[in-house]
């Protein structure tokens, strides 16, 4: 059936009206940022079931309703995941990359889409010092570090592909505080993770380079073969750097792959005053770089780049031949032979867009701005009575809080203050609790829509239910 443009107009001026008017209710400080219910209540508060068609006086009011029980990731108080908030310039190229709907597989299907994101990724590379850099766009940070290992895996193993690891044992050396997709990343790739090393932190959460080395020469001892090191720029939980300059003196002495995860902490390359913390960044192999996390494009926005050109493709390359990579005379282009799926979306368009839109003085901007909230949240918890400042490293602000008697412990203090502010939708703020018991808040700075103002709020919406929480103490 043919588009009827007159009906697509009416989804398309509906849709935006309800965005709008969506968008506007975070302005009003009444606004939660989630009405949290337990699964079944929600599943019973309307008919999700499938049949009867709905009329458009009936769906609207549905679909306001989905909206309004979602939570609010462009609330300015939503500071929970490493993500939040949203550029303009990025809702509008998802509209048009979803109209575009190319698959990123062939250029001749996507010729725009794969000039873009050559561009993006030279750009990128080029900010890294990663001189000949190749990028390609993946499903999210944690298949960047996969396809990082994959590039690994077929350096120093290059006939696997065909003939597998033939009982031979590959180990692999990340931080103890790296991210969960690097146990995925060895369990998915066959490599086990028996096989995966966890290597001490020093005091800041940053991998200790002269432990690396003592266990990757007692493990080649050992008769294992070391593959890849996982260093980490910007940890997920204290927003620790690694130091590469360090850890890839080890990679080069025993020859292993040096990938670094930059998911949280890439962002700062493009900021002139901070870029300094990914030093050493030049030295990878791979990188990984999330742009949805520190730049507001929504998900998913995730780039593995790799400083060796042809190893995407020798990596990823498999199968296809017959009926979609054919052999033409632009054939090197087909980024689908880069990449571990057939089907891709152009997530490029919106990054693009925003850059194009932005340029670099303005995306030094967003990245500037989320350093300032985060050192302004640093000197809030400092000189609030109540709240211990555990660690404040680039975005990353960890607190307890206080409670008002030395019977109550601080770790289920922290938790139930935390669990009265969630359920009171005020703000969303997520928590760490380590193997110790140990708890505390872990306030991130990637909110574009976050201002000073909004930080005050929350400290107050903290003291509140602190307040409260004291009451029952
Ligand atoms: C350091 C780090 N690496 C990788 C990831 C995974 O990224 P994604 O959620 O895009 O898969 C995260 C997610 O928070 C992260 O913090």
């Amino acid at each position: 059936m043919k588009n009827n443009l007159s009906e697509l107009q009416i989804w398309l001026e509906k849709t935006e009206s309800l965005i709008l008017s969506y968008l506007s209710q975070n302005e009003d400080p009444q606004t939660p940022v989630v009405k949290y219910s337990p699964p079944l209540e929600l599943r019973d508060s309307m008919d999700f079931s499938l049949g009867k068609p709905l009329s458009q006086n009936e769906i609207w009011p549905a679909m306001e309703k989905i909206m309004d029980k979602s939570v609010r990731t462009t609330h300015p108080l939503f500071l929970n995941q490493l993500f939040g908030g949203l550029q303009p310039e990025a809702i509008s190229a998802e509209w048009m990359a979803t109209i575009l709907n190319p698959t990123m597989a062939t250029y001749e299907i996507a010729p725009l889409m794969t000039i873009l994101e050559k561009e993006v990724s030279r750009k990128l590379s080029n900010l890294m010092g990663l001189k000949l850099g190749e990028g390609i766009m993946v499903t999210g940070g944690s298949n960047a570090n996969l396809v990082g290992l994959l590039c690994a895996r077929q350096f120093k193993v290059p006939d696997v592909k065909k003939r597998g690891y033939q009982g031979k044992k590959y180990t692999v050396y990340v931080s103890s505080e790296a991210h969960y997709s690097y146990e995925k990343a060895v369990h998915i790739s066959g490599l086990g993770i028996d096989h995966l090393r966890s290597v001490r932190v020093d005091a800041k959460g940053a991998m200790d380079p002269v432990i690396l080395k003592e266990m990757v020469r007692q493990d080649i001892a050992q008769g294992f073969i070391p593959l890849m090191i996982g260093a980490t720029a910007g940890t997920t939980v204290l927003g620790a750097f690694d130091p590469i300059a360090e850890i890839n003196k080890v990679a080069r002495e025993y020859n292993l792959w040096l990938h670094v995860d930059a998911a949280w902490g890439g962002g700062a390359i493009l900021s002139p005053t901070h870029r300094h913390l990914l030093k050493g960044i030049h030295l990878a192999d791979s990188v990984t770089f999330d742009a949805h996390k520190t730049l507001n494009t929504g998900l998913i926005a995730s780039f593995v780049l790799c400083k060796h050109p042809g190893m995407l493709k020798q990596t990823n390359q498999g199968g296809g031949n017959e009926y979609i990579f054919h052999d033409y005379d632009n054939s090197d282009w087909d980024t689908g032979t880069y990449s571990l799926q057939c089907g891709r979306r152009p997530d490029i368009l919106k990054l693009w867009l925003l850059w194009k839109s932005r340029g670099d003085e303005g995306m030094a901007k967003i990245i500037d701005h989320l350093f300032d909230l985060s050192s302004y949240a640093k000197t809030q918890i400092e000189n609030h009575p109540r709240l211990k400042l555990i660690s404040s490293q680039f975005l990353n602000n960890c607190f307890q809080v206080i409670p008002p008697n030395e019977f109550m412990d601080i770790n289920q203090f922290t938790l139930k203050v935390r669990t009265h502010l969630v359920q009171s939708g005020k703000a969303l703020v997520n928590y760490v609790e380590l193997p110790n018991k140990t708890i505390f808040f872990r306030l991130v700075a990637a909110n574009n829509q976050t201002t000073k103002v909004d930080l005050d709020r929350l400290f107050n919406e903290i003291s509140h239910s602190m307040t409260i929480i004291d009451k029952f103490c």
